[in-house]
C-alpha cells in the first residue's frame, strides 16, 4: 500500500519585527530567515515530509523598498546556490511563480538562472521536493488557470482547472504554517489549501524551529 505524500507550506512572516526588536535593520532579519529556512528544510528531510513548500516572495513583495527587495532576492540566489547541502540531503529543488516568458513576470535574469540551476542540479534527487514560491500569488495562478482552461475548450470543473496550475504535481497540503502572530492567508496556495490544517505560531520566522515544525506536523492526524 502506498500512503498519500505529505505536504507542509510555510509563510515565513516576521523577519523585519524580528530584526527591529533587536535594533538591526530589516535585511538582517531577511539573512536571518535565510538561514532558518535552511535549517528547516534540512529538518523537514529527515521527517516524513514529501514536500515542502515555502513563500519565498509574492507578486505584491514588488512595491517594498528597492534595497530590501533587492537583499531579498540576493537571498534567493544565496538559497538557491546551497546545491551540495541540498544534494547531501537528497533534496530536489522546485520553484512556482508567475512564468519567466509570461506578461507580468517580474524576475530578473539572475534569479532565473539560480532557479534553473538549482531545478537542474537536484533534478535527480529522491527524497523531500522543496518548491519555492517565488513571484507567487495565487490569484494570478488561478486567474491564468482558468483562461488557459477556456483557451482549451474544455468543459469548467475542478478537475479540468487543476490541469492549469503552476506544477500540477504538487499534492494537496496537508498543514499550512503562518509565522509571527498573523492569522491570514495571504493570497497563498488558495487552492492548495482548501482541505489543510493551519499551524499559527507567534514565533517570527527566524525564530521557527524543528520543535514548531513536529507541533505542525502533530497536527495533520488530529
Ligand atoms: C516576511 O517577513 C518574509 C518575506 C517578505 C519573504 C522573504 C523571506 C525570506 C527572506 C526568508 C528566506 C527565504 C528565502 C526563500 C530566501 P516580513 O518582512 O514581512 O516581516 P514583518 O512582517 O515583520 O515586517
Amino acid at each position: 500500500m502506498t500512503s498519500k505524500p505529505v505536504h507542509v507550506a510555510c509563510i515565513m512572516d516576521g523577519n523585519g519585527r524580528w530584526a527591529r526588536k533587536r535594533g538591526l535593520p530589516r535585511t538582517a532579519g531577511h539573512t536571518a530567515g535565510e538561514e532558518t529556512l535552511s535549517d528547516v528544510v534540512r529538518a523537514a528531510s529527515k521527517r516524513e515530509i514529501d514536500y515542502l513548500t515555502v513563500f519565498g516572495f509574492s507578486t505584491e513583495n514588488w512595491v517594498r523598498p528597492r534595497a530590501e527587495v533587492k537583499h531579498i532576492l540576493g537571498l534567493h540566489k544565496k538559497l538557491f546556490g546551497r546545491i551540495s547541502e541540498l544534494n547531501e540531503n537528497n533534496i530536489r529543488v522546485n520553484w512556482i511563480g508567475r512564468p519567466f516568458d509570461e506578461v507580468g513576470s517580474q524576475t530578473p535574469v539572475y534569479v532565473q538562472r539560480a532557479i534553473r540551476k538549482a531545478i537542474q542540479d537536484t533534478a535527480d534527487n529522491t527524497g523531500m521536493v522543496l518548491t519555492v514560491a517565488f513571484d507567487y500569488g495565487s490569484r494570478a495562478e488561478l486567474t491564468r488557470a482558468a483562461q488557459n482552461l477556456v483557451k482549451s475548450g474544455q468543459s469548467l470543473n475542478a478537475e479540468n482547472l487543476s490541469k492549469y496550475l503552476y506544477d500540477t504535481s504538487l499534492p494537496p497540503v496537508d498543514v499550512l504554517v503562518r509565522t509571527s502572530g498573523e492569522s491570514r492567508i495571504s493570497n497563498f496556495l488558495l487552492w492548495q489549501i482548501s482541505n489543510a490544517k493551519i499551524y499559527f505560531t507567534d514565533r517570527p520566522w527566524p525564530d521557527f524551529d524543528a520543535v514548531e515544525l513536529d507541533a505542525a506536523l502533530a497536527l495533520i492526524n488530529n
